[in-house]
């Protein structure tokens, strides 16, 4: 048996991860475990948390300065830590609880993955303090059972995402996209979304229109925009199924989408379960002259420029 991660609290491992955006999200069947077959096209961007590690005597999360971040094992980093701690367990080895301290940039309940970024660096940062050397896809398993865009978070780039969005194809892509980030001042919860969605398309199914979302969101056609390396390509291939269930339960996005279309932005884009929306930019002079329009349009908390893709969790420091 081995003892692995000593109980010094100057020992510690540092980790960044990104957000993500979905540049396309087509939403399928309910399936009798609760989750949405998804069809989607993940992007990370320059937005990231950091999470830090250290050995310590008891199991602990903390956010500074954030309230509405869940504490201790409700939240997705420590479960994280948890499930990897019981996989090393019951291969025989005693890794040490740890204490994790979360450095949220990315805003939370924003559409953007933030909980499940932090969970994916719980991962590395702990499989790395640990010295427990689990491969990546090995740490692939262990992220989607904690969530859906777990493995992603661990990936980064550009991927597509099938089954739940925790089955990942890369897209190798040579183009760098430009986004403004317009953060909303409430977050929404993405389990809510899923149902609004459900309602929307069983009232379209009843009322005889198509039971599929109507927003023919279509990861393919974004796929193959990003080969073509035209940003005006990609701007028309964006869409996100979830974008009207978000709308309806926030009636205030629909001003933040409009501003943006007319801050002059090429496309955009309600980010996952939303309330974020993303507006795609030509090229960072593009996104600075938007991001300061959007600022001022009085439709949105406060802007963001970001741009991807970005490498998904990576260690940036190490104490001693
Ligand atoms: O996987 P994760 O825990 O992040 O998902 C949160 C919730 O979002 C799920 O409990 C489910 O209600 C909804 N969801 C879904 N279909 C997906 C992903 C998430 O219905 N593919």
């Amino acid at each position: 048996m081995t003892l692995i991660g000593l109980r010094d609290d100057s020992v510690s491992v540092r980790v960044a991860v990104p957000a993500k955006i979905n540049l396309a999200l087509a939403v399928g069947d309910l399936r009798s475990d609760g989750y949405h077959d998804l069809a989607t096209v993940f992007h990370a961007v320059d937005l990231h948390d950091e999470v830090t590690v250290r050995p310590a005597a008891r199991w602990s999360v903390r956010t500074p300065g954030f309230s509405d971040v869940p504490g201790g094992l409700k939240n997705l980093a420590g479960q994280a830590a948890k499930a990897l701690h019981a996989l090393l367990t019951s291969r025989g080895s005693r890794p040490t609880p740890v204490a994790i301290e979360i450095e949220k940039k990315i805003p939370v309940a924003g559409g953007l993955a933030g909980g499940s970024a932090d969970a994916a660096a719980a991962l590395v940062a702990c499989n790395a303090l640990w010295g427990a050397e689990l491969t990546r896809d090995e740490l692939h398993e262990v992220a989607a059972g904690i969530g859906s865009d777990v493995p992603f978070a661990l990936h980064g780039g550009t991927a597509v995402g099938a089954g739940r969005g925790e089955l990942l194809s890369p897209v190798l892509t040579r183009m760098t996209l430009t986004w403004v980030l317009a953060l909303a001042d409430s977050g929404l919860s993405t389990p809510a979304v899923f149902d609004e969605f459900d309602r929307l398309r069983e009232i379209a199914a009843t009322s005889g229109g198509s039971s599929r979302s109507a927003t023919g969101a279509d990861p393919d056609s974004v796929v193959a925009a990003l080969r073509t390396g035209d940003v005006d390509d990609v701007a028309a291939a964006l869409g996100n199924d979830l974008e009207p269930a978000a709308v309806s339960l926030n009636p205030a996005l629909r001003r933040t989408v409009r501003a943006g279309a007319e801050a002059g932005a090429l496309a955009t884009l309600v980010s996952g379960s939303g309330p974020t929306v993303a507006l795609l930019c030509r090229d960072p002079d593009h996104a600075a002259d938007t991001a300061s329009r959007m600022a001022g349009s009085g439709t949105c908390r406060t802007v963001r420029i970001a741009s991807g893709p970005v490498p998904g969790a990576r260690i940036v420091g190490r104490g001693h």
